[in-house]
């Protein structure tokens, strides 16, 4: 597996695979790669010819106070994992490359990426939105893929790829969860031993949300009740338990239509976000 980190190289290896013919799959990532990023580059290797991950942790989605600077590195762990699939290319650019002086565009979703995570991670969704499309205009991909465990931001960078006329099909993958069903995470590494053994109550609690819905249950109410299980468990704050359409994200009142429950909590130094399909 050959390491690019300029985008000019980026272009000339993926210029030379459509050379001969293939097509070409992308795998977004910040690093720090667990099962969950591995799934979507075996997904991409499944579906396209060549497959390029890139790994780039985006300051432009931090927050100010946010955990950027402590955010888990390990491009060395990150590119043996990689290559052992079989990926054929890792772009992992610096900062600099990203965002070289004078670099001003933003790309921002309004509405879609307003609400749940955007209420509460303000600049957010226009840190990834600016980052992916960069990323997909970089490489061009046939496909790019993403995972449903971050289901909000799946849906804003498909509006974002679809309002932008972006040549790339947007593909999703499931989440994958430890066996007591914790999604996982680069940041649960910030999670003690203690945390760890609580932060599966999240996903309980998603789990019974979604059972009292397709049982004819209010999602308003069970959300609310769900919301006291997380804290009655010991997670310190949530942000919200919301269910909402599948589709357009518009608050549910039945589930009539395909919909998804979706929380973020703080345990610890964490913040964990789960989701689940009605
Ligand atoms: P990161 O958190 O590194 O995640 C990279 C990709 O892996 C995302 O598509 C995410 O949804 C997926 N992923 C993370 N945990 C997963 C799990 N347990 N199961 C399945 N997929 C999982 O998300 C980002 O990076 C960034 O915002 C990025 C899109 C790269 C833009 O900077």
């Amino acid at each position: 597996m050959d390491v690019v980190r300029t985008v000019g190289d980026l272009r000339a290896r993926i210029g030379d695979w459509r050379g001969h013919g293939h097509g070409v799959g992308l795998v977004p990532t910040m690093g720090a790669l667990h099962e969950g990023h591995l799934s979507l580059v075996r997904q991409s290797l499944a579906e396209t010819n060549r497959t390029c991950v890139t790994l780039f942790v985006n300051p432009r989605q931090f927050g100010p106070g946010e955990d950027l600077s402590t955010y888990p590195r390990d491009e060395a762990s990150d590119m043996e994992k990689v290559s052992k699939l079989g990926a054929h290319l890792l772009f992992a650019p610096t900062a600099e490359e990203m965002y070289p002086p004078g670099a001003a565009t933003r790309v921002s979703v309004p509405g879609l990426g307003d609400e749940l995570e955007g209420t509460h991670r303000p600049d957010f969704f226009t840190g990834v939105a600016t980052v992916v499309a960069k990323l997909l205009l970089q490489a061009l991909p046939d496909a790019a893929f993403f995972g449903e465990k971050d289901y909000q931001q799946l849906l804003v960078i498909r509006r974002m790829t679809a309002d932008l006329d972006i040549p790339v099909t947007i593909r999703s993958g499931p989440t994958v969860r430890e066996a007591d069903g914790l999604a996982l995470s680069s940041r649960n590494a910030y999670l003690t031993p203690g945390e760890r053994a609580i932060a599966p109550a999240l996903h309980r609690a998603l789990i019974q949300v979604a059972e009292e819905v397709r049982a004819g249950g209010d999602p308003a109410a069970a959300c609310k009740e769900a919301t006291g299980r997380i804290l009655e468990a010991g997670f310190q704050k949530v942000d919200y338990v919301e269910a909402r359409d599948a589709a357009t994200f518009k608050p549910i009142a039945d589930a009539s239509n395909p919909s998804r429950v979706l929380a973020a909590a703080w345990l610890g130094r964490a913040r964990l976000i789960d989701n689940l399909a009605i």
